[in-house]
């Protein structure tokens, strides 16, 4: 499949778009600073917070935020167990999934939970974090995804 070019420059804090790659959905998500201390707050929660399966991201995005540009993820929007969509964004403490929960993604098939960078919690069915595809940025607003 060929390369997608993305216009994120109207993408604001918060906010989420889904493009189509390869007939799959990639979500790009322009993170909070707080969404950025989720993921801190989520590391010890987590099933691998180093990403350290490497075929499931890029080298350049097997880093603490799993992207080139710490605010924006760029991930694969496709449960890393058996393909459900994810597609949830649940803010920090939903009754739903506990006090300590620190916001991210739930799998609605089995219950896998996610954090802001794609990683899966502990215990979760989900194998491993969700697929970060190949991307880089030709400008701070123009991002090609493959
Ligand atoms: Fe997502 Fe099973 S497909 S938890």
């Amino acid at each position: 499949g060929a390369p997608v070019e993305v216009d994120i420059g109207k993408l604001a804090p918060g906010e989420m778009m889904v493009v189509e790659w390869r007939g799959k959905p990639v979500w790009i998500l322009n993170r909070t600073p707080a969404m950025l201390a989720a993921l801190q707050k989520a590391e010890p929660m987590l099933a691998d917070p180093g990403s350290t399966v490497a075929s499931q991201q890029p080298a350049y995005a097997a880093n603490a935020t799993r992207s080139r540009v710490p605010e924006m993820l760029v991930a694969v929007g496709i449960c890393t167990h058996l393909g459900c969509s994810p597609s949830n964004a649940f803010t920090p403490g939903d009754p739903a999934l506990g006090a300590d929960w620190p916001g991210g993604f739930l799998c609605p098939c089995h219950g896998s939970t996610f954090d802001f960078a794609g990683r899966v919690f502990k215990n979760k069915p989900a194998p491993t974090n969700l697929e970060i595809p190949p991307h880089r940025y030709l400008t701070d607003t123009r991002l090609i995804i493959g």
